[in-house]
């Protein structure tokens, strides 16, 4: 996948419990600035008629439900997800070929064209809670595996900690879109995230899109914050 330039690479993560607090900050944000991410909380709260709310807007949503299921059953949330109209959604890689597969036949079957991504290894995971699973690989080797396996059924991209991303730009190529949490501006509090870097650094490092929250949303001038992101990655 091609990175287009003119799209803005900040998708801001709408982290609220109702609909009424991520439309109040919609309504403070420009759709040429930012994508939104909505996220498990949000959407069994507020349901799809929100998704549909932000899409009216002009806003591009991800819609983050990192689905994991039988084949079937991914194939045909991915097809309900994908008929809302959202621009981005996501599976785990952990699923398999065939899981993942499905999803980009469920995703196939809609006149919408959304990227679809996979997640690897939860970056809440660390080596202890992998062996318990059963996976004696390492973190990194565990990444690198379903972000590989991802690419191999062809899937869009993955999502990846900034640390990793790296990694995975070298070894997956320049047309495998990596999204990346974890930033977190220069002078910013990090909140309860232990490993940032900032925007400029992710996207150098061959970030596709930053998944970035707080540092937006908790701003008490939301269209500045990112505005000021924007101006830190002007020349990358
Ligand atoms: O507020 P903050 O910028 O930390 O929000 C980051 C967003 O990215 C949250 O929605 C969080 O759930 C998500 N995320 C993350 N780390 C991951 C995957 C997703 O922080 N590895």
């Amino acid at each position: 996948m091609q990175n287009n330039k003119n799209d803005s690479k900040v998708i801001i993560a709408l982290d609220y419990a109702d609909a009424a607090s991520a439309l109040k900050l919609a309504h403070q944000l420009d759709p040429a600035l930012c994508k939104l991410k909505v996220g498990k909380e949000l959407f069994t709260a507020a349901g799809p008629q929100l998704v549909e709310k932000l899409i009216a807007k002009n806003f591009k949503v991800f819609l983050d439900l990192k689905f994991h299921d039988i084949p079937n059953t991914v194939k045909n949330a991915c097809e309900a997800a994908s008929n809302l109209g959202v621009w981005m959604l996501n599976v785990h890689a952990s699923g398999g070929s065939a899981m993942m597969q499905a999803a980009l036949e469920g995703v196939s079957k809609t006149n919408n064209q959304p990227y679809l991504i996979a997640v690897t290894v939860l970056t809440s995971m660390n080596q202890a809670s992998l062996s318990e699973i059963g996976i004696e690989n390492s973190v990194e080797n565990q990444v690198l595996k379903l972000a590989k396996l991802t690419q191999v059924v062809g899937l869009h991209g993955v999502v990846c900690s900034a640390l990793e991303t790296q990694m995975l730009r070298n070894q997956l190529g320049n047309d495998f879109c990596l999204v990346t949490p974890g930033i977190r501006p220069a002078n910013v509090n990090q909140d309860d995230q232990s490993r940032v870097v900032t925007p400029s650094q992710a996207l150098r490092s061959g970030a596709s899109y930053l998944v970035i929250g707080r540092p937006i949303t908790q701003s008490a001038n939301p269209l500045n914050a990112l505005e000021e992101i924007h101006a830190e990655c002007v020349n990358i």
